[in-house]
């Protein structure tokens, strides 16, 4: 039996595919753990709907807090799952606080975690997500990693090399396989949108969306660097909270609601390119050759930027501009897909699973 842990939106499209690889394997079954650090149905229910992902086994309701409050909801929560029956494997994915809290919780009650995207480093302690990577990493007994680059990192850091597995992304086998279902949101046609003709924007970490101030100012420079374009904006709750009744300041700019996962993607497959912060999106943005813009100073995952179609542009929004410029006169990179990023990721990921 394999806990299959899931709390946050990019967690769910990373648990997707390897559920479905699980369904179809004769060895191997899982019970499903939905910590609830995403509960809104935009945020939540939406996605189970659109990739097809079964009803979780539990959900331990943490919803949202500090860092520590709902690190610590979430460790209590599954504790009691795992007093009542513990699994053989706890298998946790990506780097949200669910990752890092029910990793902890197992392995002290000696259970093995597995973690799916191990090995990635941004070397930016300020983002709570570097901090869940380095210590899940740090007490997981399998590691499945996207990259070699990430291999590398584990071995540096002295992990057994028989360990780490090299499988690919599992963010791209849920891409690949639902690539032709993609679906238009309503936006599209009420705007109306052309396709090539707009942009996608999508702002989420605290440092570039907590403050009032450093928002609007954010915004209003990205207003006037579109020139004529329009760009859409999904927003994450946190954006509604900072910018109040502001929406309407920006003429370029066309806020709407988060997109379920068919929808977002659809946006993004036909837009010209795309400014965001996420991580998970600019793999994404890779694969279907979208230019990209990543407002951070670092990343960790760099093989977007060295093999695929996303640049590190900083969080001065001033550097944006001559990019932009670039991207609306046509002159972006093409980019290429990574190894292994090819829509098989999960089925490795199971074969080893039985394998051991
Ligand atoms: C989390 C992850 C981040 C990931 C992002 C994807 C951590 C540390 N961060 O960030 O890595 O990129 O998810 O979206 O785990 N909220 C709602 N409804 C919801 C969920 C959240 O309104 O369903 C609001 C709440 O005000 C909450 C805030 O969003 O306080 C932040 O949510 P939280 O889960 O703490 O972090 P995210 O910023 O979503």
């Amino acid at each position: 039996m394999i806990d299959i842990i899931a709390g946050a939106r990019p967690n769910f499209v990373k648990i997707a595919p390897i559920i479905q690889a699980i369904q179809s394997s004769d060895l191997l079954d899982f019970r499903l753990i939905h910590t609830g650090q995403h509960y809104d149905k935009k945020m939540s229910s939406d996605f189970f709907d659109d990739l097809n992902i079964p009803k979780p086994n539990f959900n331990l309701g943490a919803g949202s807090g500090s860092q520590a409050e709902q690190t610590a909801k979430i460790m209590t929560g599954y504790e009691d799952v795992l007093n009542e029956q513990k699994p053989n494997l706890c298998l946790v994915v990506g780097d949200v606080n669910s990752t890092m809290a029910c990793s902890i919780t197992a392995k002290k009650l000696h259970v093995p975690v597995a973690h799916v995207e191990a090995g990635i480093r941004s070397g930016d302690l300020r983002m709570p997500e570097e901090i869940n990577r380095m210590v899940t990493d740090s007490i997981s007994d399998i590691f499945f990693t996207t990259t070699g680059q990430a291999v590398d990192n584990l071995i540096k850091l002295g992990h057994d090399k028989n360990c780490i597995h090299f499988v690919g992304n599992t963010m791209i086998d849920t891409l690949v396989s639902n690539i032709d279902r993609l679906r238009k949101p309503t936006v599209y046609d009420s705007i109306p949108l052309e396709a090539k003709d707009y942009l996608v924007i999508t702002l989420h970490r605290p440092s570039n969306v907590n403050n009032h101030e450093v928002l609007v100012s954010n915004l209003e420079s990205i207003n006037t660097f579109l020139r004529d374009k329009k760009a859409i904006f999904p927003c994450h709750p946190r954006i509604k909270s900072t910018l109040q009744d502001n929406f309407n300041n920006f003429s370029n700019l066309i806020f709407c609601e988060p997109m379920s996962y068919l929808e977002f993607n659809f946006l993004v497959k036909n837009s010209l390119g795309i400014v965001t912060d996420s991580g998970g999106i600019t793999e994404e943005a890779t694969f279907m050759g979208i230019p990209c813009m990543t407002l951070r100073d670092s990343t960790e995952r760099p093989e977007t930027v060295n093999i695929g179609t996303n640049e590190l542009i900083g969080t001065d929004i001033r550097n944006l501009k001559t990019p932009l410029e670039k991207l609306l006169g046509g002159n972006w990179k093409k980019g290429a897909v990574p190894k292994k990023w090819d829509g098989k990721t999960s089925e490795r990921i199971v074969r080893i699973l039985e394998r051991l």
